[in-house]
């Protein structure tokens, strides 16, 4: 399974899938990864792992469209089988998300459907959650939206900060992200009507 992913910055999501898949005889390769930031971290990771490091700059772009058709053109080089979100932090156009149906999966930082979009373990906080965590889903035109395949919770304790609390939340992305990406490798999970399905089995 040749695997894509995108990033925009840190990429300790990448380096948990680079970890977990570095073995000659694992089942799943890291084709390239691509940033739309030419100072992410992420690249140097790829780097020294000896994978394809690529850099799409949004800001080489006067718009949406065009920017996601330079990326979808960038990415097919590859020709993946999975393209992987991993901290891309930007909202994708339709046509770029249809491109990948059920072939696309992202990370988000909370127990969706609660708190799409950003500053989610603020949120989390302020609405007084006892726990909040991370979702793996497959990535559909609404943001954030797709059906879940994972969640992984962890408790807020009183007094957390959002740094403190998306320390613990990251900990845990990067346990359930590689074992998400090693089941559609196996194609053991699909996404059939909106819908993603495990093991045959609906989630
Ligand atoms: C993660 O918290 C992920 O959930 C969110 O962006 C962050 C990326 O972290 N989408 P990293 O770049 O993988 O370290």
């Amino acid at each position: 399974c040749s695997i894509v992913v995108l990033i925009s910055g840190n990429g300790s999501n990448l380096q948990a899938i680079i970890d977990h898949f570095s073995n000659k005889t694992d089942s799943v390769k890291i084709a390239a990864v691509i940033s739309n930031e030419p100072e992410a971290y992420g690249l140097q990771r790829a780097k020294q792992a000896g994978i394809e490091a690529v850099c799409v700059e949004h800001r080489n772009f006067n718009s949406r469209d065009a920017y996601d058709r330079e990326l979808l053109q960038t990415i097919e080089q590859y020709s993946p089988d999975l393209v992987v979100l991993a901290g891309f932090m930007r909202i994708l156009t339709t046509e770029f998300v249809t491109a990948f149906e059920g072939r696309m999966l992202n990370i988000h930082p909370s127990l969706l459907p609660k708190y799409k979009g950003l500053n989610t373990h603020q949120k989390a906080i302020d609405a007084g959650d006892e726990e909040h965590g991370a979702s793996v889903h497959f990535v559909t035109p609404e943001l954030d939206g797709g059906p879940v395949v994972v969640q992984s919770k962890v408790p807020i304790f009183e007094g957390d900060t959002a740094s403190e609390l998306a320390q613990r939340v990251q900990q845990q992305e990067r346990n359930i992200y590689p074992l998400v990406v090693d089941w559609f490798s196996k194609k053991r999970l699909l996404m059939i009507n909106n819908k993603a399905v495990l093991d045959g089995k609906e989630l």
